[in-house]
């Protein structure tokens, strides 16, 4: 029988900086009122210069290994899911692998926008239902402020930066996620992108005087599009689980615009006390948007061990998908709990097992250098 991937551990950074609606409001021509009547958003946080996505993403996955008390060299396999990846390459999931030394572990960005940590999550459970790998961890972080063209008001005032993790492990037990679907229409692309910095528009003097390397959408588009596919991936993961939307306990939908998720679960006949939401406090974090709300309704008690919930996700590609999971909660361990380096000790570890590496390599290079 193929192991099931159980969510053992979570986390989540967010930056300090607070940005809200009236700090907008003095910035470009809009108001609080109008933010929080048509999305819900009253503030997000916005990383300081020192923070990065590679940064924010290994702040949330020290969390998430600490609650599942892993050692980060037990971990084979890491996804970033990402929309503001620090370079084109190389990925952001190897630089988040060389800060935390996890040096049995594959490492991959996965780019799906929005919709990214739902795809990232059920790639790493198809991996462990193989039977290939035990330990996968998988997060969402981003960095969008960098992206949002500050002077449009259509798009800065709906994203924030931040990062959430799951580590993912496989167990005989039944549990944790049981069933996904994963949706793509590419002929929707254009609707919500960033049009250059790619090999189909490289950076150039025109694109940066262009503004094209910042964030355009079509907002009225997307809204439509989201409020349907919500509902849509919802119900027919619940179907491929075998069960129906009222065994769902909670209901995590990506937090993009508040009223986006009200429609979908109006349309659902599902009441709103069973879903999570945090946009007022965070605006869309992109792929970071469902498992920092995951990690908060763990936190608050509202997901307790045994629980059902749905995680559903949608955006740019445009992408949409949804996983239906059995919580299983933090790992019960008889006895005393095994020693695990404090994220301080852990991080120094890796920095230092990244030096050595580093001077490995020279090393290596002046040996073979001298016979080729
Ligand atoms: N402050 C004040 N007015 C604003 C504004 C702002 N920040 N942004 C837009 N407006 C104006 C528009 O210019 C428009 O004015 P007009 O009628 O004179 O042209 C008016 O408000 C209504 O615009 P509209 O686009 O119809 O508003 P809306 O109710 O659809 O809300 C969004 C706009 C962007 C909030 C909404 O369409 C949305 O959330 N779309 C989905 C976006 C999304 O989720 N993207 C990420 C997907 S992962």
């Amino acid at each position: 029988m193929s192991p099931y991937a159980h969510i053992i551990g979570w986390g989540m950074a967010v930056p300090e900086k607070v940005l809200t609606n009236a700090d907008l409001a003095k910035r470009v021509d809009t108001d609080d009122a109008w933010i929080q009547s048509r999305t819900g958003i009253r503030e997000r946080r916005i990383a300081n210069s020192e923070q990065t996505t590679a940064s924010l993403a290994t702040d949330a996955a020290l969390q998430a290994l600490e609650i599942a008390r892993l050692n980060p060299d037990k971990l084979d396999l890491i996804i970033v899911a990402t929309s503001s990846p620090e370079h084109i390459f190389p990925a952001t999931a190897c630089l988040v692998q060389d800060r935390l030394g996890a040096s049995n572990a594959g490492a991959f960005d996965l780019l799906a926008a929005c919709s990214g940590f739902i795809f990232a999550l059920n790639m790493a459970t198809q991996a462990i239902r193989s039977g290939s790998l035990k330990n996968a961890l998988v997060i969402g972080a981003e960095t969008l402020s960098r992206f949002v063209d500050w002077s449009d008001r259509n798009t800065c005032v709906l994203f924030g930066d931040g990062a959430g993790a799951f580590v993912l492990q496989a167990s005989e037990e039944r549990g944790g996620v049981i069933a996904s679907v994963m949706r793509s229409d590419g002929s929707g692309g254009d609707l919500l992108c960033v049009p250059a910095g790619g090999s189909f528009a490289p950076a150039s003097l025109e694109t940066v005087a262009m503004g094209k390397h910042f964030i355009k959408m079509n907002g009225r588009e997307v809204f439509r599009f989201a409020t349907r596919v919500i509902a849509q991936a919802t119900v027919e993961t619940v179907e491929k689980a075998g069960l129906k939307l009222d065994d769902i306990q909670l209901f995590i939908p990506h937090q993009a615009n508040q009223r986006i998720v009200e429609a979908a679960l109006r349309s659902m006949n599902v009441p709103i006390e069973r879903c999570v939401l945090n946009i007022d406090r965070y605006g869309n974090t992109s792929t970071a948007s469902i498992p920092i709300a995951a990690c908060e309704a763990a936190r608050d008690g509202r997901l307790k061990a045994g629980d059902k919930l749905v995680l559903v996700g949608f955006g740019a590609g445009l992408t949409w998908g949804a996983a239906l999971a059995i919580w299983s909660g933090a790992p019960q361990q008889p006895g005393a709990r095994p020693a695990l380096p404090l994220p301080l000790r852990l991080r120094l570890y890796a920095r230092l097992r990244s030096l050595l590496r580093r001077i490995l390599r020279r090393i290596d290079a002046w040996i073979w250098g001298r016979y080729v």
